[in-house]
């Protein structure tokens, strides 16, 4: 649109070097956030947001930002905030940039007003303390910035971090954080001659780098202890799709989705992650062993030279797992996993068809002070999403879980998880079926967007609000918003 497109045509090919940076969080400082149970029950969380510096690359200083609990002192991303299903959480939340920035909950079912997207703006130097209760299964959700039209330059920046869900479910997995339990963050960048990210120069998709980092960082590898591990993965590119695979075709199994687990494992050499997805995989490792898990070409049916562009025929090698002589016995590999039921056709209450074209949703961009969809409380809804477009995008709900219904079926395919990202190839449709939330508020939104950043910030967004299902019809439709005080201020593009 507004922006240049730069197509790369060579395929880009990223080896690990023989000695790595170790990713353990507890070698590379990247822990859980601390907290604290305040006289009213409720765990309060502390996070700044702050700009600093960091080494990627040996012997160069990037300047990045990211978040601080106060201990965990790195600027780049920010440390693991944890909570169980039924707690009541806040998370004091103070702006130290000099620009506006928002923290969204990803993944998180809770009210608009605390939600972190665009509506929810925190000054430079000011603070925001949202509060929730967990009433959601167990799943790895995560937390960035959604200021509007500057989200993937201050995710860019550094902008991101964990945030698990934890329900007492399926105690037999590996669950030892950092240990046998290990968040996988996954990044691209690309630096200029200084040592900063490069923020321009975008493939179709958005911003891609040459430069893989994981949680962090450059060329890394991962000391593995057990003969069981559990890999919490994450793509936290702003546009780079992933094609997951080990080096040797070794077989890993897949147990949990964006928003919890799948019903049983799933055995598989192959997961595509695009932007904004997780998934949770068990990993086993035999005494003495290397293992390379890497990104190979993904076919999303579009046209050989964007494909190549958008770093569809790329082969990264993103982490390197390393076992001991004698790694040690830890959970086990269950065949058979708790998750919330699956959603049948019948508690459907509304249908609706989306088209993703261009930057646009339905035909247009993003307004903030247009509402584009109400949905009432606690309802299901089968939402059609139409991807008409010659590229891949995903779409995104706030606030909400949903199931995949294959074409043709009458329920969910349970399979396919509880999801709340979903990926689809140029001119491919999907079906979801949407769980929205019970929580009530006519005048503040939800969104619903593609999740390449870029695209996002230009754009292709829309809102729902949700309210009493008896008032759908009559909800405000637009709402007053000051755009002023929306606004990050920065030129882009
Ligand atoms: Cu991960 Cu609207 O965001
Ligand atoms: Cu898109």
């Amino acid at each position: 649109m507004h922006c240049s497109v730069a197509s790369t045509t060579a395929p880009r090919l990223i080896r690990s070097l023989p000695s790595t940076p170790s990713i353990s969080p507890t070698d590379s400082g990247y822990p859980l956030a601390q907290s604290e149970v305040d006289a009213d029950g409720v765990r309060v969380f502390q996070l700044s947001v702050i700009a600093g510096s960091a080494e990627f690359l040996p012997g160069v200083a990037t300047p990045t930002w990211g978040y601080t609990d106060g201990r965990y002192g790195a600027s780049y991303l920010g440390p693991t905030l944890r909570a169980a299903r039924g707690e009541r959480v806040r998370v004091l939340i103070e702006n130290r940039l000099s620009e506006i920035t928002t923290v969204h909950w990803h993944g998180m079912h809770l009210p608009a007003h605390s939600d972190g997207g665009p509506h929810q703006p925190i000054a430079a130097g000011e603070r925001w303390q949202p509060e929730w209760s967990i009433e959601q299964p167990a799943a790895t959700l995560w937390y960035h910035p959604h200021p509007h039209g500057e989200t993937e330059a201050q995710t860019t920046r550094g902008l991101t971090g964990l945030f698990y869900l934890d329900d007492g479910s399926n105690s037999e997995l590996p669950r030892r954080y950092g240990i046998d339990d290990i968040p996988i963050i996954l990044q691209d960048r690309s630096f200029d001659s200084r040592g900063r990210f490069l923020l321009r120069d975008r493939a179709v998709t958005g911003l891609l780098g040459d430069t893989i980092l994981v949680n962090g960082t450059y060329n890394p590898h991962l000391p593995v202890t057990t003969r069981l591990v559990r890999l919490r993965l994450l793509n936290a590119s702003t546009a780079r799709i992933y094609h997951l695979a080990f080096a040797d075709e070794h077989e890993f199994a897949v147990i949990a989705t964006d928003c919890g687990f799948l019903p049983a494992l799933r055995r598989t050499r192959r997961l595509l992650l695009s932007p904004a997805e997780r998934a949770e995989v068990l990993v086993e490792v035999r005494p003495s062993e290397r293992l390379v898990l890497r990104s190979v070409p993904w076919d999303l049916d579009m046209i050989t030279p964007l494909t190549n562009g958008a770093g569809g025929n790329d082969h990264l090698d993103l982490l390197q797992l390393r076992t001991g002589p004698s790694p040690a016995p830890s959970g086990r590999v269950p065949e058979q996993l708790d998750t919330a039921p699956t959603v049948t056709l019948d508690r459907v209450v509304a249908r609706r068809t989306f088209q993703l074209d261009g930057r646009e949703i339905n035909g247009q961009q993003m307004e903030m002070s247009r509402i584009d969809t109400v949905v009432g409380a606690g309802t299901t809804e089968l939402w059609t999403i139409q991807n008409t477009h010659n590229q891949p995008h995903n779409l995104h709900i706030h606030g909400v879980a949903f199931q995949i219904v294959p074409d043709g079926a009458t329920s969910a395919d349970p399979g396919l998880g509880w999801k709340d990202t979903v990926l689809l190839a140029a001119g491919e449709s999907v079906r979801l079926a949407v769980a929205f939330p019970p929580y009530r508020d006519p005048l503040t939104p939800y969104m619903y967007h593609c999740h390449l950043m870029w695209h996002e910030d230009e754009g292709m967004m829309a809102q729902f609000t949700v309210v009493d299902p008896d008032q759908v019809g009559t909800a405000p439709r637009t709402l007053d918003v000051d755009h002023d005080h929306l606004a990050a201020g920065h030129d882009h593009g």
